[in-house]
């Protein structure tokens, strides 16, 4: 196949564990003879510092004109305690994924077998535990009303959905939960918000249509509390765009380390891989971060953009094997030896090779 990809790998850790999916992505393209083509574009912190945007119009060609787009992390801490900065790297991220119109971001939560006991859970609690979160990503309190008044002593942030758009992300769930465990859990504040309301409703009259799929009402701040207690009870979350972002964040924990887990944020034409762990820019440059949250988005971006599930697969042993054969960076590597990023990541693509 001909594949075009977009390479956005952005600031912090970023460009490092980018580094290493680019090289599976030779490796693929070479055993499954794909014609592979990589553009690369600025974004993030060091796109504002050299062309003063965080996701400037060249970039968003580049993603345009590809198939889909590997991103590594955006975020410098040059910003994070000046809330009078007027362009901030995450802003980039938004208005990414606003005018790609990436509207659902697939966020899994997997135990390995391997690495159970690094997770700060119990055993018993997480084994099987095998989730995946779709989070509106496009609407909600990022993109409604938000300003300040009086001066500035009075600040607000809106959350707006229309039935449309929460109907296009439940049928997503629905799908997804199809192709899983059949279970989709609506999570919402239903009880409080309007907005809620609106997404309950609208799950609701989705049902008839899909008969197969069992499907469970939860309030958000019951749902904060059952997923560590009993994680592998879910299967298929679909929830908004704020509360999405934050149990997501929670959910990573459950696996062992955040430095593993992939996500993939979904369009009707375009889609956007990336690691969840975000630039972590104490281990920039070390070459100590783990490059197997990026690795398996790219597993992600062949599964979900390219339909070439051989591929997908492939990509996911070799991150299995390496986890059971402890080829690992310090975040995971505990009493074994310490690998370094590019350790692991020519251990997979060695594995791939082989
Ligand atoms: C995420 C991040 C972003 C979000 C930030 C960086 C804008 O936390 O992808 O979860 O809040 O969506
Ligand atoms: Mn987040």
């Amino acid at each position: 196949m001909d594949l075009n990809i977009a390479v956005l790998s952005g600031d912090g850790i970023g460009p490092e564990v980018t580094n290493e999916s680019v090289k599976v992505i030779d490796v693929i393209s070479k055993k499954f003879d794909h014609k592979i083509n990589i553009s690369e574009g600025l974004t993030g912190a060091i796109a504002i510092d050299k062309k003063g945007n965080p996701y400037p119009d060249e970039t968003h060609q580049i993603c345009e004109k590809s198939d889909a787009v590997l991103f590594g992390a955006i975020g410098d801490p040059k910003y994070d305690n000046d809330p009078s900065a007027k362009v901030r790297p995450e802003q980039g991220l938004l208005e990414m994924r606003k005018k790609l119109g990436l509207y659902a971001n697939l966020r899994p939560t997997i135990v390995f077998e391997s690495l159970i006991n690094n997770s700060p859970l119990k055993k018993d609690r997480i084994q099987n535990t095998d989730l995946i979160f779709v989070r509106e990503l496009t609407g909600g309190i990022y993109f409604g009303k938000s300003g300040r008044k009086d001066n500035g002593n009075f600040a607000y942030d809106t959350c707006e959905y229309n039935r449309y758009e929460v109907e296009r992300i439940a049928q997503l769930g629905f799908e997804m939960a199809l192709k899983r465990k059949r279970k989709l859990c609506c999570v919402d504040k239903a009880n409080v918000l309007e907005s809620s309301r609106l997404w309950r409703e609208t799950v609701q009259n989705m049902e008839s249509r899909f008969p197969d799929v069992e499907v469970s009402y939860e309030f958000v701040d019951a749902v904060a509390m059952r997923l560590i207690q009993w994680p592998s009870e879910y299967d298929v979350l679909v929830t908004s765009n704020l509360f999405g972002d934050i149990l997501t964040d929670e959910a990573s924990v459950i696996s062992g380390s955040m430095g593993l887990m992939p996500s993939a944020s979904i369009g009707a034409k375009n889609a956007l891989y990336e690691p969840i762990h975000g630039s972590y820019p104490q281990a920039a440059g070390k070459n100590i971060a783990n490059p197997v949250g990026s690795i398996l988005s790219l597993a992600m971006m062949f599964e979900y953009s390219f339909n070439l599930e051989k591929e997908s697969n492939i990509i996911k042993q070799a991150v299995k094997n390496s986890l059971k054969e402890k080829i690992t960076t310090q975040d995971i590597s505990g009493n074994n030896k310490t690998y370094s990023t590019s350790d692991v990541g020519d251990f997979i693509c060695n594995y791939i090779n082989s």
